[in-house]
C-alpha cells in the first residue's frame, strides 16, 4: 500500500506502528508520498525506513499530470491501495480509475455531515461547533469524484461537551482517527484478500 499526506502524519504513524504490530497483516507501506516538502508525514516515513516521495504540483501543467506521474510512481512500486491521510489535494481521474474502489480516506466528521469542497482541517470542526449538534466524529471512505462523498465504511462518534471549542474537538477526533483507520485498513485488505 501507499500513503499520501500532506501534513503532520499522525494517522501515518498509526498506520506504520500498526502493520509493524502485526494488527495490519499481509501487507507492507511501500512509498510515502507528499505534496508538502516539509511536511512532517515524510520525517515519520523516513525514520521507519519507508520509501519517500516528494512531488511538487508546479512542476507539471496541470492537475490531472501530476496525478498520471502519482499513477506512474505507484505502479513501479507495485502498490495496491492507496491510503489518504491528511492529503490536500483533490484528486483527479487517472489517479481515480488507476485505482477504483481502492482508495480510501479518512475524515474528521460523521459523513455526510461537515463534508465537501472546502470542509478540510480546523474548518470541519469550526463548523461543527458552531451548529450545536451534539455529537461530532470521524469515517473512513472510499475515495471516488465527488469529495467526501465516497462510500462510508466505518465511523467512531465522539460526544461534543459544552466546554469543547474546535481545538479540543479536533484533538478528541483525531485520537479516534488513530483507532478507527487501521481497524479500517486491515479488514479492507483481509475482504479485498491481497
Ligand atoms: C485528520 O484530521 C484527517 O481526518 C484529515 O486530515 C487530518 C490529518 O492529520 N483528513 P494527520 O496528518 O494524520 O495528523
Amino acid at each position: 500500500m501507499t500513503i499520501l499526506a500532506s501534513g503532520s502524519g499522525s494517522n501515518l504513524a498509526a498506520i506504520i506502528n500498526a502493520v509493524d504490530k502485526g494488527f495490519i497483516p499481509n501487507t507492507q507501506i511501500s512509498l510515502v508520498i507528499s505534496n508538502k516538502k516539509d511536511a512532517y508525514a515524510l520525517v515519520r516515513a523516513k525514520n521507519a525506513g519507508i520509501s519517500t516521495l516528494y512531488a511538487k504540483k508546479s512542476d507539471f501543467a496541470d492537475n490531472e499530470e501530476f496525478d498520471k506521474y502519482i499513477v506512474k510512481k505507484l505502479r513501479d512500486a507495485q502498490v495496491d491501495i492507496v491510503i489518504l491521510a491528511g492529503y490536500l489535494r483533490i484528486l483527479t481521474l487517472p489517479l481515480l480509475e488507476s485505482y477504483k474502489n481502492r482508495i480510501l480516506n479518512i475524515h474528521p466528521s460523521l459523513l455526510p455531515d461537515f463534508g465537501g469542497k472546502g470542509m478540510y482541517g480546523m474548518k470541519v470542526h469550526e463548523a461543527v461547533i458552531k451548529s450545536g449538534v451534539s455529537t461530532s466524529g470521524c469515517s473512513v471512505h472510499l475515495v471516488n469524484e465527488e469529495i467526501d462523498g465516497g462510500r462510508v465504511l466505518s465511523q467512531i462518534s465522539v460526544p461534543i461537551m459544552p466546554e469543547d471549542t474546535p481545538e479540543s474537538l479536533a484533538a478528541k477526533v483525531l485520537k479516534e482517527e488513530h483507532t478507527l483507520y487501521p481497524k479500517v485498513i486491515r479488514e479492507f485488505i483481509s475482504d479485498l484478500k491481497l
